[in-house]
C-alpha cells in the first residue's frame, strides 16, 4: 500500500470559504480511476475539501505517482493510494462516498453509447466490489454512458441484495455547470448568481436544460434559448472535438464532480437545503431513472424534486428524449441480467 500522511488543515482561506465547514465529522472518500484525466484533478479537488478526512485513490495504472503527489498537500485528509485489484477492498472499506471516473473516454465521431462495450464491464466489477466492501456508501457515477452505467450499478446492487436507491447518483453536474456558463454569457448576468436546472439524462438530446426556469431572469429570444439548449446538449462533443483524439472533458468534469461530491458530504453531515441535479431512480416521469433536482441529506437522496413548469419547447424536448433514455436504461439492465 502507498501510505502518505499529512499535516493539519492549513488550506488557503478561499478554499475554506468555498467548502466551508466547522468541526466536520470524519468522512472517507474513494476515487476509482483516480489516475485518469478526470481522476487526477478530481483527486486534487477532493484533497482540498476540508469535509474529507480520508482520501483513497484507486486505479489499475499510475496510482503511486498521483497518490504521492496529492498527499504532499497540507490539507486535512490522509491520502492513500491503491494500485492493484487486490487492494480495491481496502480502498473501499469505510467509504462514505465513492466517486467512479474509471473507464475509457470518447474520441471524435463516437457517441457515449460507443463506450458501453468497455465501460459496462468496468463499472459492473467496481460495483460488485462496492456491494461487498462499502454497501452503504453514496456512489457518484461519472463513467459513461451514465444513462446506462447507473442502471448497471443498480442491477449489480440488487443482485447482491444491497440496493438502496438513496445511495446511487449519476453525476450530471457538468451539464448544469455548462448551462450556467453559457446562460450567463448570453444573458450578461453574473455567472455566480445563475441557476439552471438540467433534467433527463447525460447524452445528446437526453440532456434537457430548463432555461425557462433559469435565474436571474433574462429576456432571451426563442432563438437564443434554442442555441443555448443545443450548445449545452453538445457541450461534451465540443470538448471531444477540441481535444482532437486526446479524450473528453477532464478539468471541467473534475470541477463538476467535486461540486457534486461536496454536496453529498454536506448532506451526509446534516447541512440543510442541499439541492443538486442528478440522474437517480425516479418517478417524476414513467422512466425508472431520470435526472432532476434532488435534495441531499443524511441518508443520501432525501427527495426527488418535481420538474416545475416547462415551456412548450421544453415539453417537446422532454417527450423527444424519452425513447433514447428508455433504451439506454434497458441496455444497462439487460447487460447485468444476462451476465
Ligand atoms: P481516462 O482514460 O483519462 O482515465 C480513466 C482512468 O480509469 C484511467 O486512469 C484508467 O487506468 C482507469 N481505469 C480503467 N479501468 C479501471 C478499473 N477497472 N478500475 C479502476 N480504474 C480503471 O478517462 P477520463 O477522461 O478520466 O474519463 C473517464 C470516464 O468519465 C469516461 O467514461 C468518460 O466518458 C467519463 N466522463 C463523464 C462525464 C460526465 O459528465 N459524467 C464527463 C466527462 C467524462
Ligand atoms: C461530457 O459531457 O463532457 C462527458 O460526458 C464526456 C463526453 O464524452 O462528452
Amino acid at each position: 500500500l502507498l501510505r502518505r500522511s499529512n499535516a493539519a488543515s492549513t488550506s488557503p482561506c478561499f478554499l475554506r470559504r468555498a467548502f466551508s465547514s466547522e468541526a466536520a465529522p470524519e468522512r472517507k472518500v474513494a476515487i476509482l480511476g483516480a489516475a485518469g484525466g478526470i481522476g487526477q484533478p478530481l483527486s486534487l479537488l477532493m484533497k482540498l475539501n476540508p469535509l474529507v478526512s480520508r482520501l483513497a485513490l484507486y486505479d489499475i495504472a499510475g496510482t503511486p505517482g498521483v497518490a504521492a503527489d496529492v498527499s504532499h498537500i497540507n490539507t486535512r485528509s490522509e491520502v492513500k493510494g491503491y494500485a492493484a485489484e487486490e487492494q480495491l477492498g481496502e480502498a473501499l472499506e469505510g467509504s462514505d462516498v465513492v466517486i467512479i471516473p474509471a473507464g475509457v473516454p470518447r474520441k471524435p465521431g463516437m457517441t457515449r453509447d460507443d463506450l458501453f462495450k468497455i465501460n459496462a464491464g468496468i463499472v459492473k466489477s467496481l460495483c460488485e466490489a462496492i456491494a461487498k466492501y462499502c454497501p452503504n456508501a453514496l456512489v457518484n457515477m461519472i463513467s459513461n454512458p451514465v444513462n446506462s452505467t447507473v442502471p448497471i450499478a443498480a442491477e449489480v446492487f440488487k443482485s447482491k441484495g444491497v440496493y438502496d436507491e438513496r445511495k446511487l447518483f449519476g453525476v450530471t453536474t457538468l451539464d448544469v455547470v455548462r448551462a450556467k456558463t453559457f446562460y450567463a454569457g448570453k444573458a450578461k448576468v453574473n455567472v455566480a448568481d445563475v441557476n439552471v436546472p438540467v433534467i433527463g439524462g447525460h447524452a445528446g438530446i437526453t440532456i434537457l436544460p430548463l432555461f425557462s426556469q433559469a435565474t436571474p431572469k433574462a429576456n432571451l429570444s426563442d432563438e437564443d434559448i434554442k442555441a443555448l439548449t443545443k450548445r449545452t446538449q453538445d457541450g461534451g462533443t465540443e470538448v471531444v472535438e477540441a481535444k482532437a483524439g486526446k479524450g473528453s472533458a477532464t478539468l471541467s468534469m473534475a470541477y463538476a464532480g467535486a461540486v457534486f461530491a461536496d454536496a453529498c458530504l454536506k448532506g451526509l453531515n446534516g447541512a440543510p437545503d442541499v439541492v443538486e441535479c442528478s440522474f437517480v431512480q425516479s418517478t417524476v416521469t414513467e422512466l425508472p431513472f431520470f435526472a432532476s433536482k434532488v435534495r441531499l441529506g443524511k441518508n443520501g437522496l432525501e427527495e426527488v424534486l418535481g420538474l416545475g413548469s416547462l415551456s412548450d419547447n421544453e415539453k417537446q424536448g422532454l417527450e423527444a428524449l424519452k425513447p433514447e433514455l428508455k433504451s439506454s436504461i434497458e441496455k444497462g439492465v439487460a447487460f447485468v441480467r444476462s451476465s
